[in-house]
């Protein structure tokens, strides 16, 4: 998989890429993250990427040439399976999302910032609109942070146990029940004894109690 991120402050995506998961599976040759600057793609002396708002609405506007531009020479290279847009304005990002755009085999994802790009970008290029939750960032950097992140690593071979990503939280549209490590007794708080008993089938049932139990006190709305 390829995920170009088009961007007016690629630094800002310098660090969430290069520890851990993500950046091993970048190692393992599973995806490849490369960041561009939409300024590279200005036609304009000093670089400028945003200018007024026609009709006079607060607020900077990222123009439609540097996207345009940018877009497109990406485009030239390879086939895209989506070009995303982060936006507060856009579909609500989940799991069922992240599951979809793992099977993709080339994505960009467009950030959004200052008041928005011009609209015409929207119409000539932009499959697909995702908002990470109903609050207003500084810019789509750290949503493009977060919508790579969880598609990264469902990647077959992300993950060591490949059974851990399917039992993530929502997976099943219920929350995860609780974990636990040793020690088995921390200062009087103990582990559950089903989890030391060695009983598998006790086990189960008491992770999908706990998922079950949780999901209704903590997310009635999973359950509707
Ligand atoms: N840009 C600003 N806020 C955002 C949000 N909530 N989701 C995606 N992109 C954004």
């Amino acid at each position: 998989m390829r995920i170009d991120i088009i961007t007016v402050l690629p630094e800002l995506l310098e660090s969430p890429f290069k520890h851990s998961i993500i950046k091993r599976v970048q190692e393992k040759g599973l995806v490849e993250i490369v960041v561009h600057n939409l300024r590279d793609f200005s036609t304009n002396k000093h670089h400028k990427v945003d200018d007024y708002s026609f009709g006079g609405a607060a607020g900077m506007v990222l123009q439609v040439e540097p996207a345009d531009l940018a877009i497109t020479h990406l485009k030239k290279q390879r086939q895209y399976d989506e070009v995303i847009y982060t936006t507060p304005d856009g579909q609500p990002f989940t799991q069922n999302t992240a599951n979809q755009l793992s099977l993709a085999q080339n994505l960009i994802i467009f950030c959004g910032h200052y008041k928005g790009i011009d609209h015409r970008i929207r119409e000539m290029h932009i499959s697909k609109e995702i908002s990470i939750g109903d609050y207003v960032l500084t810019g789509g950097e750290l949503a493009a942070a977060v919508i790579t992140d969880a598609i990264v690593r469902l990647l077959p071979g992300a993950i060591g146990d490949e059974t851990s990503a399917l039992s993530d939280s929502f997976q099943d549209g219920l929350l995860a029940p609780p974990v636990y490590s040793r020690p088995a007794d921390y200062k009087g708080y103990k582990v559950p004894e089903v989890l030391l008993s060695g009983n598998f089938k006790a086990i189960e049932k008491w992770q999908l109690d706990q998922s079950l139990e949780r999901t209704e006190n903590l997310r009635p709305d999973l359950l509707d």
